[in-house]
C-alpha cells in the first residue's frame, strides 16, 4: 500500500495548531454571545443551485460540486449566508425582527493553495436581517473588532467601500446588471483595464476612473471626495453619504478605519450596500469581510429583508496569531498521570483516574504498562503536573503516592484528600 497523503489544498490540524483554531473559535462564540448573535448549524452540504444563485462567478467556478446517490446536484459550501439566507425564508421566516444569527465551521472553495490560503478552512459568520440602518452595518465592523481585538491580535485595520456608489453610477448610465456586477468582479482582482473594456460609454468609463483616482488621505477626506465625485449620480450620491454614516459610527467606537476605497469590491455578487476587509500588516490577505446584501432573501423567495454579515477566516487569524507571536492562555488547571505499581492494581488505579476526572482533573492513565521509571520519565517530558502512584502498600492504608513533577517532591496522601493536593 501506498502512504497516503492529503488531498491537495486539505489540510491535517496537529494538536498545537488544532489548539489555535479551537481558542478563535471559542472567542467568535463569545463574541456571537455579547451581540445577542443565535447560533445554528446547518448542512454542509447544500443543492448547488443555492449556493450559486447570488454567489457571482468568482465563489461559483471554485464550489466542489458533485451529483449525490440521488442524482442531486449539490456542493460543499463555499460560505454561510445563503445557507442562512434560505433559513430566513424558511424556518426563521417568523422570527421577529431583527433577526441575529451566528454559524461556525468548515467551508470548501477550489482556490489555488498557498500560506493562507486552503481549499478547507473554517469561517464564523454573522448576519444581522432586518435592518437597514447604519448602526446595523457599524455592527458587522464593530463585532470583527470585538473578535480580533479577544484573540490578541495587534495592529488590523478595516477598509471599507460602498457597492452602491459604483453601481449608482453604472445603474444611472444605463448599464446593465449583469455588466454591472462582472464590471465588479474584475475590479475586485484589480484588473482595472478588463473591467473598463466591458463599458461602452466614454463617459461612464471617466467618471469610474475619476472615483478609482481617489485613493489616498483619511477615511473622511476620501468618503468627503466621494460624495462629491458623484454629485449629479442620485444613488451613488446616497450611497455616499450611507457610507460617511457608516464610517461615523465605526471609528467613533474606536474601530481602526485605515482606509475608504471607491474601487473596492468584493469577490460576492450579492453585496449592494457597506462592504469592509479587515488585514494585519503581516498578510496581504484579509482576515475577515463582509457587507450588506439587501436583495438576498427576496431571491430566495423570501420577503424583501435588508441584511448585512461578516465572515472572518479562522484559519487566518489563527496564522495571523502565529506570525505576530500572541500567546494563547496558559492552562491553569493542574493535569495528573496515574501509575500503577503492578498490573494487580490497574482496577483500583483506574477507579482513582475516574474519582479525579469527574472532579474535573485530566488524567493521562499509563496504558503501556511501563517501568515505573520509563513512565515518570515520560510524564515529565510532557509536562504533567503530577505523577500517582498506586501501590499496594499505600492502598492497604487508603491511600496514595503523589508526585510532584516539577519539584520532584512526593508524598503519601491519604486518597480522600488527594483532590486537594492535586488542585493547589
Ligand atoms: P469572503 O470574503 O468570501 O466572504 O470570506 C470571508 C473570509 O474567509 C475572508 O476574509 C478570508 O479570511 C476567509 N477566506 C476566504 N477564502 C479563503 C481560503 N481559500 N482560505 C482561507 N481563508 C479564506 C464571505 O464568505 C461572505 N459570506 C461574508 C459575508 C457574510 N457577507 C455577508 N455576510
Amino acid at each position: 500500500m501506498p502512504t497516503f497523503q492529503t488531498v491537495r489544498g486539505m489540510r491535517d490540524l496537529l494538536p498545537e495548531e488544532a489548539e489555535t483554531l479551537n481558542f478563535v473559535i471559542c472567542k467568535a462564540r463569545e463574541t456571537s454571545q455579547l451581540y445577542g448573535y443565535k447560533e445554528v448549524v446547518t448542512p454542509l452540504v447544500e443543492p448547488y443551485e443555492l449556493l450559486s444563485a447570488k454567489s457571482g462567478e468568482e465563489i461559483r467556478s471554485r464550489m466542489f460540486i458533485f451529483k449525490d446517490l440521488g442524482d442531486r446536484t449539490v456542493a460543499l459550501r463555499p460560505e454561510f449566508t445563503a445557507s442562512i439566507a434560505r433559513l430566513s425564508t424558511t424556518a426563521l421566516k417568523s422570527e421577529p425582527k431583527p433577526l441575529r444569527v451566528f454559524s461556525v465551521g468548515s467551508v470548501y472553495r477550489y482556490d489555488e493553495p498557498q500560506r493562507g490560503r486552503y481549499r478547507e478552512f473554517w469561517q464564523s459568520n454573522f448576519e444581522l436581517m432586518g435592518s437597514n440602518n447604519p448602526e446595523a452595518d457599524a455592527e458587522a465592523i464593530l463585532l470583527t473588532n470585538s473578535l480580533l481585538k479577544a484573540t490578541g491580535l495587534r495592529d488590523y485595520t478595516f477598509k471599507i467601500g460602498h457597492i452602491g456608489v459604483i453601481r449608482g453610477v453604472l445603474s444611472q448610465e444605463n448599464v446593465d446588471d449583469k455588466v454591472q456586477s462582472a464590471i465588479l468582479q474584475r475590479m475586485d482582482k484589480k484588473e482595472y483595464d478588463e473591467a473598463f473594456k466591458l463599458i461602452e460609454q466614454e463617459k461612464c468609463r471617466t467618471a469610474l476612473r475619476g472615483l478609482l483616482e481617489l485613493k489616498g488621505g483619511t477615511p473622511f477626506e476620501t468618503a468627503e471626495k466621494i460624495k462629491k465625485y458623484v454629485t449629479g449620480y442620485d444613488k451613488a450620491e446616497a450611497a455616499a453619504d450611507n457610507l460617511l454614516e457608516i464610517l461615523q459610527l465605526a471609528t467613533a467606537s474606536g474601530c481602526p478605519v485605515k482606509t475608504v476605497e471607491p474601487s473596492f469590491a468584493r469577490g460576492l455578487e450579492y453585496y449592494t450596500g457597506m462592504i469592509f476587509e479587515v488585514n494585519v500588516p503581516e498578510l496581504d490577505i484579509a482576515l475577515g469581510g463582509g457587507g450588506r446584501y439587501d436583495r438576498l432573501i427576496e431571491v430566495f423567495g423570501g420577503e424583501s429583508t435588508p441584511a448585512v454579515g461578516v465572515a472572518h477566516g479562522l484559519d487566518r487569524i489563527a496564522l495571523a496569531m502565529q506570525m505576530q507571536k500572541t500567546a494563547l492562555p496558559t492552562r491553569r488547571e493542574k493535569t495528573a498521570v496515574v501509575i500503577p505499581v503492578k498490573p494487580e492494581l490497574k482496577a483500583e488505579a483506574l477507579k482513582i483516574s475516574q474519582m479525579l476526572r469527574e472532579a474535573g482533573v485530566s488524567v493521562e492513565f499509563e496504558v503501556m504498562g511501563r517501568k515505573m521509571g520509563k513512565a515518570l520519565e515520560d510524564a515529565d517530558k510532557r509536562k504533567v503536573d503530577y505523577a500517582v502512584i498506586v501501590g499496594e502498600r499505600e492502598l492497604k492504608e487508603s491511600s496514595v503516592v503523589v508526585r510532584d513533577l516539577a519539584k520532584h517532591e512526593q508524598t503519601t496522601v491519604k486518597i480522600a484528600k488527594l483532590l486537594e493536593k492535586i488542585r493547589v
